[in-house]
């Protein structure tokens, strides 16, 4: 009843022909059943846009600015992303958390500015390895999910993704297990059910961290998994678009 949807985020890394490059070999690879987004940084978007035109893998930002418009130098609006063809934006990536200072009182004023063009916001949630190790990780999710529900309600993830994203497996080649994930993404649809059954019925939970096509399947296997955000996977054609088969399945 959910359709799993695989989201590549491409961070900082390529130069535009590389780009050009890789969502060529992704359309010649094929989509397959599952939701396909690419999320190429800034400069890309247009071009990417254009390449894309036409098929069915959808064009995705990693990070916007809060406001709508204004003197936010070197800040792009979430008009600006619809403008250029973007469905789907990254918020609250721990990369952003831990590198630029967002808190979750930014991620929810980015969440709320990207449902107000009607773009998709995906969520990212997660713990440190510290975290994990003293036990919090269910209410470091819980406080990360409530900040964003606090700001834009409940009705608000009826269009949205979330992805959990345990910060010790991003880019550090170690994964959650399937239970590990299962766990936390059970918790996630649990504490959305407590406020609206409906939409945590039809909620995609994304997993993120080090998937790759060799892991994908048992990750994506769990039952309140429904596809993935994928790194440093999504920069080789071949291994995302085996990815995106798999959640296809
Ligand atoms: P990774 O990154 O797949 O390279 O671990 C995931 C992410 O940061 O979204």
């Amino acid at each position: 009843m959910r359709r799993p949807l695989v989201a590549g985020n491409w961070k900082m890394h390529g130069s535009r022909a590389e780009a050009g490059r890789l969502v060529d070999e992704l359309i010649a690879a094929g989509a397959g059943t599952a939701e396909v987004v690419i999320c190429p940084p800034f400069v890309y978007l247009p071009d990417v846009g254009r390449r894309l035109h036409g098929n069915a893998i959808m064009l995705g930002a990693q990070d916007v600015c809060a406001e709508d418009i204004g003197a936010h130098t070197g800040e792009v609006s979430a008009a600006m992303l619809a403008d250029v063809g973007c469905r789907f934006v990254i918020v609250g990536h721990s990369e952003r958390r831990a590198l630029y200072g967002e808190d979750d009182a930014l991620v929810a004023r980015k969440f709320a500015a990207v449902l107000r063009h009607g773009l998709v916001p995906i969520l990212c949630v997660g713990e440190t390895l510290q975290e994990r190790e003293q036990g919090i990780t269910n209410g470091v999710v819980t406080r990360q999910l409530e900040a964003v529900l606090g700001v834009a309600g409940i009705a608000a993830f009826a269009a949205a993704i979330v992805a959990y994203e345990p910060v010790w497996a991003i880019g550090t080649g170690r994964t959650a297990t399937a239970g590990q994930a299962q766990e936390v993404h059970a918790l996630i649809r649990g504490r959305i059910a407590e406020k609206d059954a409906t939409i945590a019925a039809s909620l995609r939970v994304l997993y993120g961290g080090s998937v790759k096509a060799s892991n994908a399947a048992e990750l994506f296997a769990n039952p309140d998994v429904d596809g993935g955000l994928i790194g440093g996977a999504s920069l080789k054609a071949d291994e995302f678009a085996r990815i995106c088969a798999v959640a296809g399945k």
